[in-house]
């Protein structure tokens, strides 16, 4: 195959398909920027060029984070909301998050408000994202088996994520995104107010545990946790997603279904 020919529709669609697999689903510019030839290193003898702003030149930006946004916002927004509803519109509204410009919809909560135990994820997938609703793609058809394991179903818990628009290529979402709309998500706790949190995987176990360590190190312990101004018992287990990636950890993951089956009674 010739480097330069041009690519039929059948290569330019099966390209497009795997940009859009690999999280590239945006177009930033109209004209493709080679980052390879901008990072070669000029040779010694040539002086390095220093890169001056020109007048009407575009910046590229690189990293999807709200770095104009502050939390102190979010947090008296969500503060503002007395019933969940309340918080989803507000959310709805809210424009300070990168992650929403990129996302189809807001992907609120799942399940039933006035349930004892709440699930929190790390944030919309693809089909979250399409759906709006948590956990509705392969992994959530694995955490629904989870949960029917010990008796539980939709009806009897509440799903929520700690981002609530989904991050472009199922990237984790980055600590700015997290700090930026860790109020909203506290708020929910708040508002559903469960006995029981799980948290699922490494991102809302790290956030809500407020621990560096690893999720293989916390999972399947308890602990006493304040989520905004609420008290709750919280348990950390494996991420589903990492569950289909690693089905030799189900066995963990089992341990932990247990564990909270107990805790309920
Ligand atoms: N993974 C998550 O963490 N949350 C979802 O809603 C879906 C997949």
């Amino acid at each position: 195959m010739s480097a330069n020919r041009p690519l039929n529709d059948a290569e330019a669609a099966a390209a497009l398909d795997w940009y859009r697999a690999a999280g590239v689903d945006l177009a930033v510019l109209d004209e493709p920027v080679d980052r390879f030839a901008a990072s070669v290193v000029p040779p010694r003898s040539r002086p390095a060029p220093v890169l001056v702003p020109q007048p009407g030149s575009v910046e590229m930006p690189v990293v999807a984070a709200s770095l104009s946004a502050d939390p102190a916002e979010t947090r008296a927004l969500a503060a503002g909301a007395s019933t969940l509803d309340e918080l989803r519109a507000i959310m709805n509204a809210y424009e300070g998050c990168t992650l929403k410009k990129r996302a189809t919809q807001l992907c609120f909560a799942d399940g039933n408000p006035e349930a004892e135990i709440m699930l929190v994820g790390e944030g919309p997938g693809e089909q979250e994202d399409i759906q709006g609703k948590p956990f509705v793609g392969r992994a959530g058809q694995l955490l629904d088996r989870m949960l029917a394991a010990i008796g539980l179903d939709r009806t009897k818990v509440y799903i929520a994520n700690m981002v609530p628009w989904r991050p472009p290529g199922n990237r984790d979402p980055s600590p700015e995104e997290l700090a930026l709309c860790a109020p909203f998500l506290h708020r929910q706790v708040e508002l559903v107010a469960p006995k029981f949190l799980v948290t699922l995987g490494n991102v809302p176990t790290k956030a809500l545990f407020e621990t560096s360590l690893g999720i293989t190190r916390t999972r399947g312990q308890w602990r006493d946790l304040t989520v905004g101004s609420h008290a709750t018992r919280a348990l950390a287990t494996l991420h589903p997603a990492y569950l289909l990636r690693t089905p030799g950890a189900k066995a963990l993951a089992w341990q932990d279904m247990l564990s909270l089956k107990r805790a309920i009674g």
